[in-house]
């Protein structure tokens, strides 16, 4: 099949496009604001360009015959999209709209859609099923939440099928270690916790530490990043066959508190690693752990990495990069 990955010079993208060149023909479109090209496997065809670029995404669909979108070129900073959200947006959802009218233009009618946790806002109920309220309480998460209600839309009026995939946190690294977490400020809790077992950094701050939760830190579930890939050629298949509009959250089920990752690289780097206690950081919802029965059932996907495969491959990529 012929695929176009947006944002698949990114950090999930490339690790999707790194599994889908094995069966498909994949063409990579990123501005290269974010993303690296030197993670773009050599099998795809790279593009370089914005989703605000009417005129060449027209001209690529025309030209490479795409069949189906995977949707990756969403910024997706909780802290920044407070401070700006007319960024967010303006790329998550006009950018977002421009390619899908590209996309009804040149009769494409399926996509899948990186969605994200942050659509459930602070959950009432754990773990998080699918049909939990959505209620935003950041940008980010308004942005994808809106997304995905505007794929609905598209579907009643134009036929187009989509796929949402609702990640939870995405860790770890590619297995040979080719690829992995790179971005140019990094906010994230393992990527900032190894920089410190690196001496790049001198402690983490962890984010309030008095939150509801068993040992006051934030709760979350962390998801390797080669799962999440493996989750987009399982939803392509499965969108392929049912031709269906669907929501799935993409999680292990497992939640980690923020103080139990820390000690968790501590045991796997046998570094030192200084914590210090900082407030509380806007739009952090305390606990997030999805309930992923839905996607393992209908989809068939199920995760094969644990937190500490996750934390050993991040590391292994950073002592590569450092
Ligand atoms: N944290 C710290 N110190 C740090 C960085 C993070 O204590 O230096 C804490 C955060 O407060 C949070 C947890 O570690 O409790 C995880 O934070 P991350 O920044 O690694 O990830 P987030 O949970 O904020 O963000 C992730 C995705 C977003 C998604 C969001 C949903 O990166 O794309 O989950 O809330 F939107």
């Amino acid at each position: 099949m012929k695929i176009l990955v947006t944002g698949g010079a990114g950090y999930i993208g490339s690790h999707a496009v790194k599994e889908l060149v094995k069966e498909h023909e994949v063409i990579v479109y990123d501005n290269l604001e974010l993303g690296n090209k030197e993670f773009v496997d050599e099998k795809a065809i790279f593009i370089q360009g914005d989703l605000s670029d009417t005129k060449k995404l027209n001209e690529l669909f025309e030209e490479h015959k795409i069949e189906i979108v995977m949707h990756f070129a969403n910024y997706a900073l909780v802290g920044e999209s407070f401070e700006n959200p007319s960024k967010y947006f303006e790329n998550n959802l006009v950018n977002g709209f421009n390619l899908l009218d590209v996309m009804i233009k040149n009769n494409v009618n399926k996509i899948i859609f990186s969605s994200s946790c942050a659509v459930y806002g602070i959950p009432k109920e754990i773990p998080i099923i699918e049909k939990h309220t959505l209620n935003p309480i950041n940008s980010y998460g308004e942005s994808k939440m809106v997304f995905e209600r505007v794929l609905r839309y598209y579907d009643t009026a134009y036929n187009l099928k989509s796929i949402s995939l609702r990640y939870f946190n995405v860790a770890g690294a590619s297995l040979d270690n080719s690829i992995g977490e790179k971005h140019k400020d990094e906010t994230h809790l393992i990527p900032i916790v190894l920089d410190v077992a690196l001496n790049k950094r001198d402690n983490i701050k962890i984010f309030g530490e008095d939150y509801d939760t068993k040992d006051g830190t934030c709760i979350r579930d962390f998801v390797h990043v080669v799962d999440i890939a493996k989750a987009h050629l399982d939803a392509l298949n499965y969108l392929g066959k049912n031709m269906q509009t669907k929501s799935y959250n993409i999680g292990t089920g497992q939640g980690y508190s923020v103080k139990e990752v820390i000690d968790l690289c501590r045991q796997i780097t046998k570094k030192e690693i200084n914590v210090v206690i900082d407030k509380k950081r806007e739009g952090d919802p305390p606990m997030l752990v999805a309930d992923p029965k839905r996607f393992k059932e209908e989809v068939g996907w199920k995760e094969q990495f644990n937190i500490n495969e996750m934390i050993e491959h991040a590391w292994n990529w950073h002592q590569k990069i450092n």
